[in-house]
């Protein structure tokens, strides 16, 4: 049996039912793990989403029936990976088919960053607008400017794709140099210090975890051009939340669109008190496309494991 612990989409809900006998907890909010625990009586097989966090304490509790953990994500931050192979739970997650979508959300946060657009369209609805003027609400060309992506796997090559079409010059900074049919036209730094020195824009595309915490803190903005911009539509945990509002407040980062944040849905109040921040509620792959093929993959996956339960 397969237990699914939010709502998915209705293609997916129905293909998993046609493949396995299902059981729907459709927790809304914060993760509930004992909701989940006195749920999972002849379950060997578990859909879950990135806020529901699977750590050491609730695998171990998990009973021993279960097989398999598919997340609805490319993520795997939220699970603890080292307990479940202790355990021999696999794990399972849907890289590929969201790297267009959340590419498109960083090209979009990079745009409406520059250009001012949340800014502008608050003011409007405040009616506030009193028409324009050769120097109304001046932002930033993004055209022809230097994009910095930090973390370029599927999503950072896509976005080095969009962002070709916008005449940009763009860098890399990654852990290995990638072969020269993935970089994109992309120039590749080994040094932090010299990736963040020639950039207009960084986009964050890194994955979250312990090796990318607080990478973008205080001595990196300082690395950063005066006026330049942040994007992030990787994971929270990479940014250390004071030292970006600190530069937000002061103008060293001119703008940042940010669709991620630690301790999600609880964001960093200061955030909230910037008009050159652009905050969205972690919406990189929210598109029925997407979020579509994401659920056909996480289902692919878990068959691998599990099987399917009945005759289709
Ligand atoms: C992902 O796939 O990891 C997205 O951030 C949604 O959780």
């Amino acid at each position: 049996m397969l237990l699914i612990t939010r709502d998915v989409m209705p293609q997916v809900l129905e293909r998993a039912k046609r493949e396995h006998e299902v059981r729907e907890l459709r927790m809304e909010g914060a993760f509930d793990p004992q909701a989940l625990l006195i749920s999972l009586e002849g379950v060997n097989a578990i859909l879950c989403n990135s806020s529901d966090i699977f750590n050491a304490a609730l695998i171990n509790a998990l009973p021993p029936q279960i097989k398999v953990i598919a997340t609805y994500s490319v993520g795997l931050e939220h699970i603890d990976l080292a307990a479940a192979k202790a355990r021999g739970i696999e794990i399972r997650n849907t890289p590929g088919v969201l790297s267009d979508a959340t590419a498109e959300l960083a090209l979009t946060l990079m745009l409406m960053a520059a250009r001012r657009a949340g800014e502008g369209e608050r003011l409007l609805r405040a009616r506030k607008w009193q028409g324009i003027s050769p120097t109304f609400h001046l932002g930033r060309d993004v055209f022809g400017k230097t994009l910095g992506i930090f973390g370029m796997g599927r999503i950072g090559q896509s976005l080095a794709r969009m962002a070709r079409g916008l005449n940009m010059t763009i860098h890399y900074y990654n852990r290995n140099r990638l072969p020269a049919e993935q970089e994109e036209g992309a120039i590749y730094h080994a040094d932090d210090k010299s990736f963040l020195e020639a950039i207009d824009f960084l986009s964050i595309n890194a994955p979250g975890g312990p090796s990318t915490y607080h990478w973008l803190n205080e001595a990196r903005i300082g690395m950063m051009r005066l006026g330049s911009f942040v994007v992030n539509t990787g994971r929270g945990s990479t940014v250390d939340d004071e030292a970006l509002i600190a530069a937000l407040r002061s103008g060293h980062i001119a703008a940042a669109g940010l669709d991620v944040f630690e301790n999600e849905p609880d964001i960093h109040q200061g955030y909230y008190e910037l008009e050159n921040a652009v905050l969205l509620p972690h919406i990189g792959s929210a598109t029925v496309e997407t979020r579509t093929a994401m659920g056909f993959l996480a289902l692919d996956g878990l068959n691998e494991v599990v099987g399917v339960d009945r005759d289709q």
